[in-house]
């Protein structure tokens, strides 16, 4: 431990070099967010090769005992940030634990020039520009996106208007419109970007979960891309694009963190380790809260989707008004359920008589604010609000329970329910817990989070092959 120390203090006395990277303000468990990877065939050649997400010790290759791989913990942005705290963690690790030739190289490491070197290094190796597609549910998208931070495109085709008259998604039409879609998409990334297919890295798409038909369009075009043009395939879990939306905008979010993905087709709790690293938690047992949502503003004649409208009339209504009983779970506690409240709206709606009030709600034209309020009178708006309230209640109480078991101050809410005002703003008021949201356009089912999300896997190389499946019920974890 003593050794330990003195290897320490040597560090801060490299002030000179370190303070060309002027990102040591970021102490080490504060940023254990990415690695650096050193590669070395000897120790007086030892260069970057590539920024991953977790920290590893170091290992002596199999082939060649000469090579030894070397990781530590660093921040890869755009200015790419390295703290020398990380570095000198790496050094104990390989010093202490793995190899023999640990000390040799921790104390080589800290020497200026070569953290110089590291540094030139590392940025060259950044530029890099991933193609996300994304295909999964009824929006086709396409976005470029760079070093796994910076949207230099984002294309997003809604089908919300093939849907919204049949009041959900229907999966044939759906395929459909994603092969119209596709083609005219990723060009306008491509072109929005400034881009050419050689300048991409990698194309990054959408494997699951989904619905079959619609992934295997942006699957099979990512697919012909790679293949025609020799660019490597990275397959994204759809989940894990929604956590990325919210990482790509906060790069200042503590890990371990906590997962609240919410959206039409999920409600999962995920402890995130590491970006790449994840725990399931909790989810569902029945249906999914935008779901809900969908569901509830379907019976109302509100149409598709539910979530915008029903959360811009609940302000307009009194949330304690109908007493919705929150569930009871049997087992995990945190796990969710929607289902009951699903059914006490539907009850609720059975004991008035609303057909004339739907009816002229379906026959509504004016979708705006003022227009859906025209239609909508006040017991059915202190439905709305009653019904939002305990959705929210539902979704932040378990967040909030699984943060503790976890031990974690950040919780990151994404997909497109983590747009709801409401519960924004239920959750900034709550003390102790920091709640991290995506921006409007990152929300809802978009590219830029799939990009976002195959960066670490393009610098791990982490490569699909052609046999790459679209699988409807890919499980995160
Ligand atoms: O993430 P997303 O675009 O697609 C899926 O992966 O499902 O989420 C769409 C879902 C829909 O169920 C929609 O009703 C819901 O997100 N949603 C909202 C809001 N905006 C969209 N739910 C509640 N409040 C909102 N403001
Ligand atoms: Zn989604």
């Amino acid at each position: 431990m003593a050794a330990l120390q003195d290897l320490r203090a040597e560090i801060f006395r490299e002030d000179d070099a370190i303070s060309q990277l002027n990102a040591f303000s970021r102490p080490y468990k504060h940023s254990p967010h990415s690695l650096l990877v050193i590669l070395g065939s000897d120790q007086e050649d030892f260069y970057c090769r590539a920024i991953g997400m977790i920290a590893m010790p170091m290992q002596a290759s199999r082939k060649n005992p000469r090579v030894v791989e070397h990781q530590a913990i660093s921040w890869p942005n755009v200015t790419c940030e390295v703290s020398k705290l990380i570095i000198f963690e790496a050094a104990q690790v390989s010093r202490n634990d793995q190899h023999p030739r640990g000390r040799a190289f921790g104390e080589r490491l800290l020497s200026d020039q070569l953290i110089r070197q590291l540094i030139i290094i590392i940025r060259n190796l950044v530029q890099s520009a991933i193609l996300g597609i994304e295909s999964s549910c009824d929006e086709t998208a396409a976005a470029v996106v760079e070093n796994g931070a910076l949207i230099r495109s984002s294309v997003v085709a809604s089908q919300l208007d093939v849907h919204g008259k049949y009041g959900g998604v229907v999966p044939e039409l759906a395929s459909r419109e994603h092969l119209r879609a596709i083609v005219p998409v990723v060009r306008q990334a491509l072109e929005d970007a400034k881009l050419n297919l050689e300048d991409i890295s990698a194309v990054a798409v959408t494997a699951g979960p989904g619905l079959v038909g619609a992934l295997l369009v942006g699957l099979t075009y990512a697919k012909a891309l790679c293949f025609a043009r020799q660019i490597p395939l990275i397959a994204i879990n759809h989940v894990e694009g929604h956590i990325h939306s919210v990482l790509i905008e906060n790069p200042a979010i503590l890990f371990p963190a906590l997962a609240l993905v919410v959206s039409g087709g999920h409600t999962h709790l995920f402890e995130v380790r590491e970006p790449g690293q994840y725990r399931l938690l909790g989810k569902t047992r029945d249906d999914a809260a935008g779901e809900a949502y969908d569901k509830v503003a379907k019976l109302l004649g509100f149409g598709y989707p539910g979530g915008p409208v029903i959360d811009r009339l609940a302000p307009y209504g009194n949330p304690r008004s109908v007493k919705f009983t929150l569930a009871r779970m049997k087992g995990n506690e945190l796990d969710f359920s929607f289902s009951g409240l699903k059914t006490a709206v539907l009850r609720w709606t059975e004991e008035r008589d609303l057909t004339e009030e739907v009816a002229r709600r379906k026959a509504n034209l004016d979708r705006s604010l003022q227009g859906w309020l025209a239609v909508t009178p006040q017991t059915t708006l202190d439905m709305l609000a009653s019904f939002q309230y305990t959705v929210i209640h539902e979704l932040l109480g378990r967040a909030v329970a699984a943060a503790d078991e976890i031990a974690t101050e950040s919780v990151i809410v994404a997909g497109g329910v983590a747009c709801n005002a409401g519960l924004q703003k239920a959750a900034l008021e709550l003390p102790g817990v920091s709640f991290y949201f995506p921006s409007a356009a990152l929300a809802t089912d978009n590219a830029a989070m799939i990009a976002a999300a195959a960066f670490p896997k393009l610098l791990r190389q982490d490569f699909a092959g052609f046999d790459l499946k679209a699988q409807a019920s890919l499980m995160l974890a």
